[in-house]
């Protein structure tokens, strides 16, 4: 299922993320934190337990998180997301999946991978910036599936309708958030209007 999530603290950091202009340092900081605040609304639905709390006042009778949560980058890109998500639920632990889309195929190649104990027990936060054809996004949710995670939840920043097509046809089972869900991807499969190679912006390669 798609989510497309609308604030406007989100549309106007993703503008900013999307200017040709922006630098290297103010893109990787405005991306951190677009994954914070989409963090707000992706752990919406996770269980909480009873806990009791000493106030200087008395007893809370509250909640707490309940599930493990494990954040799994898909490198490059996806590590831009990590701090930002990690400020908010410190207890998370992370895994990594190496991945790059080959330049003319397009096709994703799996180059490394290592989680954490515990995959089929957590809810499992799968960060890319961008979802264009799909293909390294549900290559990703394969690995994780490979390894045992049962509920996955692929965060991008923006999507083009081909690659959120694509993971409802091969697993329609992941709930996908986007902050941006653009026209069409170019010729390239770079989508349009998007914000050019994320990978290359974040870490200053280009
Ligand atoms: C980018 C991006 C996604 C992928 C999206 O990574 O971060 O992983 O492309 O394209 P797709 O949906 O068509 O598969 P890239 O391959 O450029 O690697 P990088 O993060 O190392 O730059
Ligand atoms: N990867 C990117 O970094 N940007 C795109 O637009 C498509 C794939």
């Amino acid at each position: 299922m798609l989510h497309v999530l609308k604030h406007p603290l989100l549309t106007h950091k993703l503008a900013l993320l999307r200017h040709r202009d922006t630098t290297t340092k103010d893109f990787s900081e405005t991306l951190e934190e677009i994954a914070g605040l989409m963090a707000y609304e992706i752990t919406r639905d996770l269980p909480v337990k009873p806990v009791s709390v000493e106030t200087p006042m008395g007893i809370c009778e509250t909640e707490e998180l309940a599930a493990d949560i494990v954040i799994v980058p898909v490198l490059r890109a996806g590590l831009g997301m990590v701090d930002g998500i990690r400020n908010l639920i410190p207890s998370a632990r992370v895994g990594h999946i190496g991945m790059y889309r080959d330049h003319v195929t397009l096709k994703p190649m799996t180059y490394y991978s290592k989680f954490p104990e515990n995959l089929p027990g957590s809810v499992v936060l799968l960060l890319d910036p961008m979802l264009a054809t799909g293909g390294s996004s549900s290559a990703a949710i394969s690995v994780l599936k490979e390894h045992g995670a049962r509920t996955i939840k692929l965060v991008c920043v923006v999507g083009a309708p081909e690659g959120a097509a694509r993971i409802a046809a091969d697993h329609p089972d992941v709930q996908v958030y986007l902050a941006g869900y653009d026209e069409k991807l170019n010729e390239n499969g770079y989508i349009v209007p998007g914000l050019g190679d994320a990978g290359d912006r974040i870490f200053g390669t280009k």
